[in-house]
């Protein structure tokens, strides 16, 4: 069995760490090839209930080797915590690797992305404030320093002498802010380096080996496709790509190695942080999902905004990915709605948009059209078979199937692992 992604269809928080649980009691690898802790996982389990932000959601899976990609940035402060919480819980953490061609976040990854915020105004992006984004522009730029670096310490420190010296000169002229120590950032991370040691490898020929053999290799989005630099709401988007292709990159995997693409799309839509978002509900309605759902964000605590199933920008997700399967996630959230709308195309200055424009204040502009479907008002978490669900619930499904069309193969109905209808296999 080759490899399988799981890659968030929306904004963000559609459910892909409990879906990646789940698949993953079958794998015999989890990865992580994008993004960083700007990600939040809720997994809940019997070991309790986890929010993941680097460590990949198969951890809980004895069986399962997990890895942090090359295409991962790393912030080696929140991955330590995170190994802590999980080791306090009873999991074992020995099975995870990190990729030494990792780039980390260094602290000034974390104030920049702070102050370029604060700059920009009523214009924010709304970032997690990480330092995920700046962190990808430092690759990019050639200014990056890699989880491998640290484990030659004084090669390291003149890397990131070099580099400091630049950031230094931003954080001082432009931002009027106080230059940051080269021998404490040098200490701190020479710090990291030795208790990542253990966990760094050459990842790439570790997935490599798994594929040759013919093993299940799981592979875990983060973000959601509308938040890609290049499909996504551009300029509010994240700053690696959350597709499926993303994954070739980010593991050093090929596109024919991927056999199926999973695609992870809530019942309805969320979003946390700016830009357009054109099925957005009134505030009474969102503010009961959002009460209801709980939706406030994983790694910030921001309240979600919560808005209609947008099929629109849904088929813009099932395009640049190729989803061969839809996973529909929270359905149960819908269960008291006494109708529910499901936006079908947009409307823009007369005409009918099947595909979203490529330009946020476009897209901002747009009209979502409805097709409004009855509600099923009555519970459904306790549902375990996909002909046992109100025949409101199924019609549901069918018409987001037609609308994106691509066939919904798992639903899950709560938050817990066993919370869920398996419609067809696809492992
Ligand atoms: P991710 O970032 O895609 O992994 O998603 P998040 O963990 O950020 O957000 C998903 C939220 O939905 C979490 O609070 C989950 O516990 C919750 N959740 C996942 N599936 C279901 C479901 O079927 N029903 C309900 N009620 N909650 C769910
Ligand atoms: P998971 O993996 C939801 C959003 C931020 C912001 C934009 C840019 O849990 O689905 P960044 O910090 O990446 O520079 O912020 O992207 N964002 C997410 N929204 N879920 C996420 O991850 C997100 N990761 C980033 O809110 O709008
Ligand atoms: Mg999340």
């Amino acid at each position: 069995m080759p490899a399988i992604a799981v890659i968030g269809a929306q904004w963000g928080d559609e459910g892909k760490g409990r879906v990646v649980d789940l698949l993953a009691e079958k794998a015999h690898m989890v990865v992580r090839f994008s993004g960083g802790n700007n990600a939040g996982h809720t997994v809940i389990n019997q070991h309790g209930e986890f929010r993941l932000h680097l460590v990949p959601a198969g951890i809980f899976r004895p069986q399962a080797t997990c890895i942090i990609g090359n295409g991962v940035v790393i912030d080696p402060a929140v991955l330590f915590e995170e190994i802590e919480e999980l080791q306090k819980s009873g999991v074992d953490t020995q099975r995870l690797f990190i990729s030494d061609r990792a780039h980390l976040i260094m602290p000034y990854h974390i104030l920049l992305d702070g102050l370029e915020e604060d700059s920009k105004g009523s214009k924010a992006i709304g970032t997690t404030r990480r330092g995920v984004g700046p962190a990808f522009v430092d690759k990019i730029a050639r200014l990056g320093i890699r989880t491998g670096d640290l484990l030659d310490k004084e090669a390291f420190r003149q890397r990131l002498a070099f580099v400091l010296e630049r950031k230094n000169a931003i954080l001082t002229k432009i931002y009027g802010i106080q230059p940051l120590s080269l021998k404490e950032i040098h200490e701190s991370y020479c710090n990291y380096g030795e208790r990542m040691a253990p966990y760094i490898q050459q990842t790439e020929f570790l997935v490599r080996e798994a594929l040759e053999v013919d093993k299940l290799v799981l592979l875990e989005g983060a973000q959601g496709s509308l938040l890609d630099p290049d499909f996504g709401t551009y300029p509010y988007v994240t700053s690696s790509s959350p597709l499926a292709g993303g994954a070739c990159l980010g593991l050093g995997i090929t596109p024919m190695q991927i056999r199926h693409i999973i695609g992870v799309f809530k019942a309805y839509t969320t979003r946390v942080g700016s830009g357009p978002m054109p099925t957005e509900m009134d505030k009474e309605t969102a503010h009961v999902i959002r009460e209801k759902a709980r939706e406030y964000g994983a790694t910030t605590g921001r309240p979600r905004r919560c808005g209609w199933f947008d099929s629109t920008v849904g088929r813009l997700s099932v395009l640049v990915n190729g989803f061969t399967s839809v996973a529909l996630t929270r359905m149960d959230v819908l269960d008291i709605l006494p109708s529910i709308k499901v936006c079908t195309s947009y409307r823009l200055e007369g005409k009918t948009l099947q595909q979203p424009p490529s330009n946020s204040s476009t897209l901002g502009k747009c009209e979502p059209l409805y097709e409004e479907l009855p509600g099923w008002q009555s519970p459904t978490g306790h549902i375990r078979r996909f002909r046992d669900l109100p025949l409101e619930a199924r019609r549901y499904v069918r018409k987001i199937e037609e609308l994106l069309g691509c066939q919904v193969d798992l639903i899950t109905v709560g938050p817990k692992r066993n919370e869920m209808i398996s419609v067809r296999s696809f492992l």
